[in-house]
């Protein structure tokens, strides 16, 4: 399938999605600041590179960074398999650590990967998340949730088609042949 511009409309704009990642980085530091005043935040790479930048500079605690590069994603649908890209070194046992993600969709993504950080021993382990989608019981229970959509297929702010369509500044959608 090719995908124009011209077929993206626009879900959330430059302008909400810097309200709301503010509004989940004063709820973290408000979550945090009493248990700790470092966190170790995990950007699931490629998809949250824009949300986890915005997001740790409207923390007001001190934020080591991780990242990870996992992928399961081909064309507009999961695969159902993760494919580890790259992985990263820091340690974090006893560590509060903060798993940064663009879109739960099925949750197999954050499952492989939460498997694998309890394997560190941190000391507490939370989960942002720029949006759910309510398709699927996805079984994750996100802590910091910016928004829930339905089932659409979402491009930019660091969502691709096939690698296309990251550097959008908006969260856009896929336009259904019906909406014209
Ligand atoms: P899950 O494993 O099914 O939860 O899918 C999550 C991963 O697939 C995320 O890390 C996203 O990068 C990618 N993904 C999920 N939904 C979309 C989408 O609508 N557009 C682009 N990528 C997506
Ligand atoms: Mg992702």
């Amino acid at each position: 399938m090719k995908i124009r511009r011209e077929d993206i409309r626009i879900l959330y704009d430059e302008d909400s999605l810097r309200k709301k990642i503010k509004e989940m980085g004063k709820e973290i530091t408000d979550f945090y600041k009493d248990k700790t005043d470092v966190i170790h935040a995990v950007c699931v790479l490629k998809g949250s590179v824009h949300f986890f930048s915005e997001l740790v500079l409207n923390i007001d605690l001190d934020v080591i960074y991780s990242f990870v590069h996992v992928s399961s994603y081909s064309g507009t649908n999961s695969t159902g398999r993760i494919k580890v890209k790259s992985w990263m070194e820091e340690d974090m046992e006893d560590r509060y650590v903060l798993l940064v993600e663009d879109v739960v969709d099925t949750g197999l993504t954050l499952k492989y990967i939460l498997r694998y950080l309890r394997k560190y021993r941190p000391k507490d382990i939370k989960i942002a998340a720029l949006v759910e989608k309510k398709v699927h019981d996805h079984g994750i229970k996100v802590d910091f949730s910016g928004f829930e959509i339905d089932d659409k297929f979402l491009l930019g702010y660091g969502l691709d088609y096939n690698e296309i369509f990251r550097n959008l500044p908006y969260l856009g959608y896929l336009k259904r042949k019906s909406e014209g």
